[in-house]
């Protein structure tokens, strides 16, 4: 993004998403499954909901990864194939089901037993079979930070293994369920493939045991989970799909007729997004010098919930060849010691009115903004 696409009437903040970015990143992802027929792609939702960003997603051809009926609803109506459509969540409440049974989405990805006896009751009552997947526990260390891995017995998502035999055979006793498979997610910002590797060989155990009981998957979910680079967007701005789906290519067993289910989110979307602030004030502290931006962690929450980077940069310096720099603390308007973006940042002298965009914001940014403060939620831009 160059200022000159920065629009000066632009109120700011706002997010600003890159959509020939996107279409590179969709079509690395279709060349990279082009020769594996029973890949399936959803986009995780959750990372991005803005509808002109969903259009494009849909039109690719890839399904959605929905966790509640919102979700489902905003999905179908920007486009998605309703059959292309799975629902997972530890929460699901009876509307959420009555709604994806209505519209005829793909799976459920199951959570508990109380959850499939809720769906399979609610099911008989509007004459419907639910096609379920049990998520599984797989018990697999994702090395990512604390606040985002979910694939260990210690949190409270999924099935834990040992229960998975017992809740298959009651799913295939049910007549409001049909028994397809099972899901696995095991956290988020993955950067290396080596944790993928070890889910590969844990599903492979999985699907061994089941066939000796004489159950066959038809479908296996691996969720999402794929990291991107924050410190150095400009060198990586798609990430190694080839790299990733070969590692299931390589690993994973398919049997024939088998599909392969993936819900990737930030992979998709994390760099065809910016946050667009501008700079209000330049504070000299008695040992720091301040940027105070118009944005602030109800925007973009990320630095303050996860102490996650997004890299800074200053576009009006840029533009008018600041030689200069200084090291800065970037900050936000919030009355919270925590709305803070980055400290001890070099960046060009900067002043009042400059235009600083925060890279790698398109996943879990917009998204997560709120109204902390009464303020209003960013506007977006998509070109
Ligand atoms: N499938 C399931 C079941 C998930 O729980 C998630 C993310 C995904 C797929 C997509 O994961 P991804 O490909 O985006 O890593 N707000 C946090 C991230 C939370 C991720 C939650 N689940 C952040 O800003 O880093």
């Amino acid at each position: 993004m160059t200022i000159s696409s920065h629009s000066e009437n632009q109120h700011t903040p706002y997010y600003h998403y890159d959509s020939g970015l996107l279409a590179q990143t969709l079509d690395s992802i279709r060349r990279a499954v082009a020769d594996a027929p029973a890949f399936r792609v959803h986009f995780a939702v959750k990372a991005c909901a803005t509808p002109a960003v969903l259009r494009q997603i849909a039109a690719a051809g890839l399904g959605a990864d929905c966790v509640s009926g919102g979700e489902i609803i905003r999905a179908v109506e920007q486009g998605f194939d309703p059959s292309k459509v799975v629902f997972a969540g530890v929460g699901k409440s009876d509307w959420e089901i009555r709604e994806a049974l209505t519209r005829g989405i793909a799976t459920f990805n199951v959570e508990s037993l109380e959850e499939l006896e809720v769906i399979n009751d609610i099911a008989i009552a509007m004459g419907a079979v639910a096609s379920v997947a049990f998520r599984i526990n797989p018990n697999v260390d994702a090395h990512t930070h604390e606040k985002i891995t979910t694939g260990l017995n210690e949190n409270k998502f999924g099935i834990a293994m040992e229960d998975m035999l017992p809740a298959i055979r009651k799913a295939q006793e049910m007549s409001g369920i049909r028994f397809v498979g099972l899901h696995f997610h095991i956290g988020s910002q993955i950067t290396s493939f080596e944790p993928f590797e070890a889910l590969c060989h844990r599903i492979n155990e999985l699907t061994d045991a089941l066939r000796n009981e004489n159950i066959h998957l038809q479908s296996i979910n691996v969720g999402g989970g794929l990291g991107i680079d924050y410190e150095h967007p400009e060198d990586h701005p798609i990430p190694d799909f080839e790299g990733y789906f070969g590692t299931f290519k390589r690993l994973l067993r398919l049997e024939p007729g088998q599909e392969l289910h993936f819900e990737l989110g930030r992979a998709v979307v994390a760099q065809s997004g910016s946050l667009v602030t501008r700079v209000l004030y330049v504070k000299k502290g008695v040992q720091k010098r301040f940027i105070i931006v118009d944005a602030g962690m109800t925007d973009l929450v990320r630095p303050a919930m996860y102490g996650s980077f997004h890299k800074p940069e200053n576009l009006s310096a840029a533009e008018r060849h600041e030689e200069l720099t200084d090291t800065y603390d970037i900050v936000g308007p919030i009355c919270e010691s925590s709305d803070v973006f980055v400290k001890g940042y070099v960046l060009p002298r900067t002043q009042r009115g400059d235009i600083i965009v925060f890279k790698s914001a398109g996943a879990y940014g917009e998204i997560m903004a709120c109204q902390y403060n009464c303020r209003p939620l960013p506007g977006s831009v998509f070109e």
